[in-house]
């Protein structure tokens, strides 16, 4: 008898020996909801084909505007897609996807995505301030564990595609991020043709080796400025640029002619990609149809679907793909 477990129990306790102290039973609680959130990451993982984070060295060189014109373009192409916005500071994904002011529908404890041009599903951080201009500060594990809780508590549905938009810098957001999601299929580097941008891109590559995310290259905005004109059909047309560098073309049958002027030195994205031995995706030109789009909440792609920054993207977009499909057939890991 003196083995028995029950002897061990204090006499008041007998009437419910199996009750866990409040704090066993929060730590319990914890590790519930832990492992909840881990399944569900997992079952995300699942029904998402395909995860692209979008990363810069440096803010203001496009990296949302490239973000959600590639999940546009993505959409345009007859895929679900989805955007993450990471970015607490300074969001602004919800703006450019006409979904400002919209607040997240929640059901049954699950976030439900906001639905912004072509069908996009759009979560993003702004989506919980309260008054947009008052940026959130919040300190490091706050930040950290709102991401982490934020991945595992949306209900996405099935996509072929996720792209996830990043503040500036290799800061912990993209780690917590590559901890969290299983097989994000890589990173697309973001660059501007300016040296500086170029040297925080480089660290941007580096960076993504520790991450063990692959990169699948590296894309060049505000690349040139392409102006379009009329002439005479077939015309040949020369265009003084800035420095005076010319520029050639020939109008079509219709007279229609476009031209890109280089603004900033061109081929930077190129020969870092080069430098470091990653795919170069492709160059987006400089389009002031961004910043109006970025301005009035309708996206470049989606108020000109057929432009010259449409199909620069829908080329960004092959480029991508062939790097998706080409680390899946061989097992490819850039790092
Ligand atoms: N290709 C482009 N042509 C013209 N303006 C652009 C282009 N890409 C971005 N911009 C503008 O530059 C600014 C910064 O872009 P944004 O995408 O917010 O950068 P980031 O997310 O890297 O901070 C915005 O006003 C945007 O409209
Ligand atoms: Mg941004």
């Amino acid at each position: 008898m003196a083995d028995s477990p029950v002897s061990t129990h204090d006499p008041k306790d007998a009437a419910a020996p199996d009750l866990a102290t409040p704090q066993q039973q929060k730590q319990m609680e914890s590790a519930y909801a832990n492992m909840k959130r881990k399944m569900s990451m997992q079952e995300i993982g699942r029904k998402i084909k395909h995860k692209v984070m979008v990363l810069s060295g440096k803010g203001g060189v496009g990296k949302s505007t490239v973000s959600t014109g590639l999940a546009l373009a993505l959409a345009q192409q007859g895929h679900a897609v989805g955007i993450l916005d990471i970015d607490i500071t300074g969001p602004n994904v919800p703006k450019m996807m006409g979904l400002e002011r919209k607040r997240l529908h929640v059901e049954q404890g699950r976030i439900h995505p906001a639905q912004g041009h072509l069908g996009v599903k759009v979560i993003s951080m702004a989506f919980l301030l309260e008054n947009e201009d008052t940026p959130v500060v919040w300190r490091g594990p706050i930040k950290l564990g709102a991401i982490q809780q934020f991945i595992g508590d949306v209900e996405w549905g099935e996509l072929d595609y996720l792209v996830i938009d990043f503040p500036p810098g290799t800061s912990d957001e993209p780690l917590t991020v590559a901890q969290s999601l299983p097989e994000i299929d890589g990173m697309v580097i973001v660059t501007t043709p300016q040296d500086v941008a170029l040297l925080d891109s480089r660290k941007s590559i580096t960076f993504s080796e520790s991450l063990k995310v692959p990169v699948l290259g590296v894309v060049e905005n505000m690349s040139g400025y392409t102006i379009s004109g009329k002439a005479q059909p077939s015309m040949e047309i020369e265009i003084a640029g800035p420095g005076g560098k010319k520029h050639k073309t020939t109008a079509d049958s219709d007279g229609n002619f476009n031209v890109t002027l280089d603004i900033f030195k061109q081929g930077g994205g190129k020969s870092t990609a080069e430098e470091f031995g990653v795919p170069f995706l492709g160059a987006l030109p400089f389009d002031p149809g961004f910043v109006r789009g970025g301005d009035d909440g309708v996206h470049r792609i989606v108020s000109e679907p057929e432009g010259a920054s449409a199909i620069a993207f829908a080329k960004v977009v092959e480029a991508i793909k062939s790097q998706i499909g080409a680390s899946e057939s061989q097992g490819l890991e850039i790092i």
